[in-house]
């Protein structure tokens, strides 16, 4: 029997997040603009921005035309924004660049030592009861500092963005967020294409008769992950969708869970950042 992964998973707010979205960091331009748009032609309905991307105008372009009840949208506010003013302000300027009226999903992108945690927290409840946000969340949050979140947040943290692929599993992390029902959305969940070549990794995608990058994101999924591939190829757009109608068996996971090489793709000063 194939192992039924979640399509959508719901979110405090009692609104339903994609368990696949598109991921847009890079996304730029004609180029970026033809991605999305491709991606919303396919199915696609989660798409995955910020305000550090500098693609939000681009993002509003592509999904023009779509029924904004049927899309996920998740943003992040800069971590050089986290004060009060500069959230709300933040929160208004992605609303523009969107030309929506909400976002489903706002994310702190980056913890900052610098401005105190409740400040941010207070302004993104704020938006939610403004209707200008329905649920937030954290990206970047280590187990320490997500254990601090959980304490002080008003408002249930939906979502916690964070660095998952076959080379870097954050076990600790994923455990405290299921257990606290936020949500884990892995980011860079093909390694940046570092594990696309892994032996492991195509051995059991030619045991499956899918592709290496299938079998990273139905690991995720397996693992309760939502994931946000990026590509701005329609065969790779396309492919990455093939994720829900096969399984990976418990032995493959198992394998996959105990490849040797360990990797950090985004930001090697992670650690040293968090404990700033
Ligand atoms: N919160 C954060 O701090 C944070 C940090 C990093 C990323 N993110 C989010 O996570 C998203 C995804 O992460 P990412 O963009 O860093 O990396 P990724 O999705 O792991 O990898 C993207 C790369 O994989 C290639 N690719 C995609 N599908 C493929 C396939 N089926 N076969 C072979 N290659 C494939 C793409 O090239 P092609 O264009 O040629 O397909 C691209 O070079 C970002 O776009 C962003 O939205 C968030």
């Amino acid at each position: 029997m194939v192992a039924v992964v979640a399509r959508t998973i719901e979110l405090p707010s009692g609104f339903s997040i994609p368990t696949l979205g598109l991921g847009t960091w890079r996304l730029l331009e004609e180029e970026g603009l033809r991605a999305i748009s491709a991606a919303l032609a396919m199915g696609y309905r989660h798409i995955d921005t910020a305000e550090m991307y500098n693609n939000q105008e681009i993002v509003g372009r592509a999904i023009a035309g779509y029924e904004r009840a049927e899309l996920f949208i998740t943003s992040k506010v800069d971590a050089a924004h986290l004060h009060y003013d500069d959230v709300i302000a933040t929160c208004e300027a992605t609303l523009l660049e969107l030309d929506t009226d909400y976002l489903d999903l706002l994310l702190i992108h980056w913890p900052n030592p610098q401005v105190p945690m409740p400040q941010t927290f207070d302004a993104l409840a704020h938006l939610i009861d403004r209707g200008k946000i329905r649920d937030m969340g954290v990206s970047n949050f280590q187990p320490h500092r997500m254990r601090m979140a959980l304490e002080i947040a008003p408002q249930p943290i939906a979502c916690n963005q964070v660095e998952m692929h076959p080379y870097l599993w954050q076990d600790e992390l994923a455990r405290l967020c299921q257990d606290n029902g936020v949500a884990v959305t892995a980011y860079a969940p093909l390694g940046r294409k570092h594990i696309l070549e892994d032996e492991t990794i195509r051995m059991i995608a030619d045991k499956h008769d899918v592709t290496p990058a299938q079998v990273s994101l139905r690991w995720l999924l397996q693992k309760g992950c939502i994931v946000i591939p990026r590509s701005t190829s329609e065969e790779h757009l396309r492919e990455n969708m093939g994720v829900y109608d096969w399984a990976l068996s418990g032995v493959d996971i198992a394998a996959i869970d105990d490849i040797p090489h360990r990797e950090r793709i985004i930001n090697a000063e992670f650690e040293e950042f968090q404990e700033g």
